[in-house]
């Protein structure tokens, strides 16, 4: 059976897909990220999936791009922000080399302002960043092999990490 090398767990803006992407060249593996996945299959974008069907019909794609990534993919994957939300993807990722990158609350605010491409932020993105990390943080928590901190660090540094963790 194939398996990731490793997962990539953490809020969105958290810098998955890029620290994956240098992952992957550092390891020799290919990245795949199931936010990409989803765009692919769907040929439109996730905040266009969240407007048009609403946030429930996005989570069931999500579950099933995740499910067929962890089980078709070699190399590094990124999970989207809120896969960790369902109990399924979480018992699947039990035993996997699960890395949460983790941010506090300011940098996450910093990081991604008001961005219309991010549904989840769209109206008081201080207020709903914490909400947001206060409900996740355990979960993140909880699936994760390793957590490595990004707050003030260099997509760099933090693959340096996430290699040093591994
Ligand atoms: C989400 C994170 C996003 C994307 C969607 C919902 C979330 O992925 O899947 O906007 O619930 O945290 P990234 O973490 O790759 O930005």
């Amino acid at each position: 059976m194939t398996a990731p090398r490793v997962v990539l767990v953490g809020p969105m803006g958290v810098g998955k897909s890029t620290v994956g992407a240098l992952l992957a060249q550092r390891l020799g593996c290919r990245f795949r990220d199931t936010d990409e996945d989803i765009v692919a299959e769907q040929g439109r974008t996730i905040a266009d999936i969240f407007v048009e069907e609403g946030e429930s019909a996005f989570r069931a794609l999500e579950k099933q791009a995740v499910r067929r990534a962890l089980a078709g993919h070699e190399g590094v994957l990124a999970l989207g922000g809120g896969s960790i939300l369902d109990e399924d993807t979480r018992a699947l990722l039990a035993g996997q080399p699960v890395v949460y990158l983790s941010m506090d609350v300011e940098e996450a605010v910093q990081r991604t302002g008001l961005n219309a491409a991010r549904p989840l932020l769209a109206v008081n993105p201080r207020r709903q960043w914490r909400e947001l990390m206060d409900a996740r943080r355990p979960l993140y928590a909880g699936v994760a092999s390793a957590v490595v901190a990004t707050d003030g660090r260099t997509p760099e540094e933090v693959t340096r990490a996430v290699l040093d963790a591994l």
